[in-house]
């Protein structure tokens, strides 16, 4: 490359796709390349702070490699600025060769059954930011009072969910769980957890060792019915692979042991939730339509109502079916997949199903709410490749306003309280600091005030 002015990427988003785009750019482009990161909340990091569970803290570690990226001169991050609220694409247009949405997908999906909206039916979504202290979440009420809940979905957030209702007092408090998580927890009454999978435990999305941890639990024993299994068993899986082999050798273990615990996780399989009923108070049932496996056209086995019904008795519903992706204005959104319509990364304008110039997605909103922190970084690769590779050809424009000190210049003057790299490392500190005397990794500021006066400097008026 012979250009020496250095082509300028935005990047929109912190979570691990937003970090691993940085990271690759910043190390593979042989031409001189300057990443400004933008992130809507004054803290990095996207799920990996506010998704991966508090007991699981070796996960979160993943993030030194995200702190060598940010250590790099040609990184800035610009925290506390939303794109599409604080600032416009075209904006970002005129002082960027290329923008990267890694916005991912933060919504939460519906049932579309009766009673989905009664108190204490909730969206894992929520529950999940509120015990991960995310500042949107911080002022939910969760009414732990009744001794059955009932999670529905088969994949690892179900898991996640299911260990925090059922993790003891002394093994939370020594995590980052958000400190009103902790101190409603340390009340609950809920005493089993039931976690439901409209299909059958070879198709189920569970990972091994998030499977195998429930069995390792203080005080909490795994409830699974042996002639369940076998009749969900019975339908051979075309498809079946090593992960669900693995899952089916634990899940019949949980079957036949014996179950010890003053709490209980009991899975339960070939069953859909059809209706939640109750009333103004809040959830009483759940009613549960059994199901039987079926092959469709491409060999899938899929889930077939035996017109068969159960109710059970809970007071709290969590839907841990998914997360969502959501539209971002002046950028093209695929309504049905709820993704930013592209071609390995490349974003697709769906009237003319061409690339728009300089703009790219990685990550869940590029692929859909599946994957591990991983699978980012071989998206990121993809998504990087398509750019650098557009450079080379001379695709990328050069904008009207390339000067760095302009875009930062325009967002400070329109957001005084803008959070850059130092204004979080003095959140970080500050969070840690808050932990280390009860032993704790660290102690998360739940509110958007507080962290803006840390970061200016200043102590919390709270703290
Ligand atoms: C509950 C849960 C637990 C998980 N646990 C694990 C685990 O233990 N291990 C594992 O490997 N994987 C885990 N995952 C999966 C992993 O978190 C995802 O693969 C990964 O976070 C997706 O990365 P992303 O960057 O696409 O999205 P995200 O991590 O969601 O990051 C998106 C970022 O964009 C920001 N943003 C959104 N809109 C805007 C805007 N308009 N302007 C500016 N910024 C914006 C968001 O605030 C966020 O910081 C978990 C997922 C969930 C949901
Ligand atoms: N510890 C970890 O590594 C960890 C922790 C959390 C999350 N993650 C990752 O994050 C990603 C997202 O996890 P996730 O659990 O949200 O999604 P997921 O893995 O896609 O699981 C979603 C589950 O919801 C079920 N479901 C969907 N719609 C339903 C409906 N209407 N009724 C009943 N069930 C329904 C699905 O069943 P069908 O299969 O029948 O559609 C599936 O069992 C995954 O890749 C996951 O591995 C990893």
């Amino acid at each position: 490359m012979t250009d020496a002015k250095p082509t300028r990427v935005a990047v929109i988003g912190s979570g691990p796709a937003g970090f691993y785009t940085a990271g690759h750019l910043l190390s593979e482009s042989d031409s001189a390349v300057e990443v400004d990161m933008f992130e809507r909340l004054p803290t990095p990091w996207g799920l990996v702070r506010s998704g991966v569970a508090p007991d699981h803290p070796k996960i979160k570690s993943v993030t030194r490699i995200y702190e060598r990226t940010a250590s790099d001169a040609r990184f800035r991050y610009f925290g506390n600025v939303e794109l599409g609220k604080d600032i416009t694409r075209t904006e970002l247009a005129a002082h960027y060769h290329a923008i990267v949405y890694a916005t991912g997908s933060l919504k939460d999906r519906a049932m579309g059954i009766p009673g989905e909206d009664l108190p204490g039916s909730w969206a894992a979504t929520d529950f999940v930011g509120w015990y991960n202290a995310h500042p949107d979440y911080r002022d939910l009420e969760f009414d732990l009072s009744h001794e059955r809940a009932v999670v529905i979905g088969n994949g690892n957030v179900a898991l996640d969910v299911a260990r925090m209702l059922v993790l003891s007092h002394a093994e939370l408090a020594k995590t980052d769980i958000a400190d009103h998580t902790l101190d409603v927890l340390e009340h609950s009454k809920i005493r089993e957890v039931v976690v439901v999978g409209r299909r059958g435990p070879a198709q189920a999305a569970f990972t091994n060792p998030e499977l195998r941890e429930l069995g390792e639990m203080d005080g909490v024993g795994v409830r699974v019915s042996s002639a369940e299994l076998d009749r969900a068993l019975a339908v051979p899986d075309p498809n079946i692979d090593a992960t669900a082999e693995r899952n089916l050798t634990a899940l019949r273990k949980y079957a036949e042991g014996t179950v010890r615990g003053e709490r209980l996780v009991s899975l339960r399989f070939l069953a859909s939730p059809v209706e939640l009923r109750g009333d103004s108070a809040g959830v009483r049932e759940v009613v549960l339509a059994h199901n039987a496996l079926e092959a469709d056209d491409s060999g899938a086995l899929r889930a077939r109502p035996t017109g068969e019904t159960e109710v059970i008795e809970a007071g709290l519903v969590m839907r841990a079916i998914g997360y969502r992706g959501e539209a971002l204005p002046e950028v093209p959104f695929d309504e049905r997949r709820h993704i930013i319509p592209n071609a390995q990364g490349r974003v697709i304008d769906p009237s003319d199903s061409a690339h728009r110039a300089g703009e790219y997605v990685v990550g869940w909103i590029k692929r859909g709410p599946t994957g591990v922190i991983g699978t980012n970084k071989k998206d990121a690769q993809e998504t990087v490749d398509v750019l650098l590779e557009d450079l080379e050809a001379g695709r990328l424009t050069a904008p009207a306003s390339p000067d760095p000190d302009a875009i930062e210049t325009l967002l400070r003057e329109r957001k005084p309280d803008l959070v850059d790299y130092a204004g979080w490392e003095l959140i970080d500190r500050h969070e840690r600091s808050l932990g280390e005397p009860h032993g704790r990794p660290r102690v998360k500021l739940t509110s958007i005030d507080e962290m803006l006066e840390v970061a200016a400097g200043q102590q919390p008026e709270n703290a």
